[in-house]
């Protein structure tokens, strides 16, 4: 079953307290981002409550910086935590080994490819996604066109993340290729993240209920 994310992007801790509140009954977790964490901080994260969290910091540094950015954020208990594949297998292997101190409730690390801004070099995406689950990360960040390749070259543990999604008939915004809920669940994403389509919606809790109906079908 896959679950709906909210992307709470905004440096303004009164308007995602508002959002969270309004997608709560349809999303199963909310991402938080650097624009949030930067303007926020720790404190921030923790005036959110105890919703589930999905901390977007895309870490990326030489391993022990990362290992301990990672053992940081432990106290606030995100669920899901970005980190760029791009950093080697030793930073991601730091980035384990420090979420595990966490014990059962650590954070599950989701690792970032190739930016969906970027260019990828064919097959790219799949070697640094091999790269990453084998030194330790859950999953993926990825775009709803890998997510099929990933899942069956990666098997049903990998935790595969998409954004880019739209609702049929929605603005793409700046999103290059986009993918409907229906289709991205179908191909085998575990979560899907939307940001503006709900919270630049005239009726947010509206717009995550049909889109959380949408993945349902
Ligand atoms: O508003 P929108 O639905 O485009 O938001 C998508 C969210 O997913 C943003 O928070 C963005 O930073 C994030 N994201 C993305 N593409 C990636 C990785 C993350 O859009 N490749």
């Amino acid at each position: 079953m896959t679950g709906l994310i909210a992307a709470l992007d905004t440096t303004d801790l009164a308007i995602a307290r508002r959002w969270a509140d309004a997608v709560a009954p349809s999303c199963g977790m909310i991402k938080l981002g650097l624009e949030f964490f930067l303007a926020n901080g720790a404190d921030g994260v923790r005036a959110m409550g105890d919703r589930p969290i999905f901390l977007d910091l895309k870490l990326h540094d030489i391993p022990k910086t990362v290992a301990g950015a990672v053992r940081a954020v432990l106290p606030l208990a995100p669920r899901l935590l970005t980190l760029h594949a791009a950093g080697g297998a030793k930073m991601v292997a730091a980035a384990r080994q420090a979420a595990e101190t966490a014990g059962a409730a650590r954070p599950q690390l989701l690792a970032v490819t190739v930016l969906t801004s970027l260019e990828a070099a064919p097959g790219e995406v799949l070697r640094l996604a091999r790269l990453a689950m084998a030194a330790g990360a859950d999953g993926l960040v990825c775009s709803g066109r890998d997510v099929r390749e990933l899942r069956d070259a990666l098997g049903p543990a990998a935790l595969l993340v998409v954004p880019g999604i739209r609702p049929a008939g929605a603005s793409p915004d700046d999103q290059a290729r986009t993918m409907t809920p229906r289709a991205a669940a179908e191909a085998g994403a575990d979560w899907l993240v939307v940001g503006r389509p709900i919270t630049e919606a005239a009726d947010p809790a509206a717009a995550a209920a049909a889109i959380a109906a949408e993945i349902a079908g």
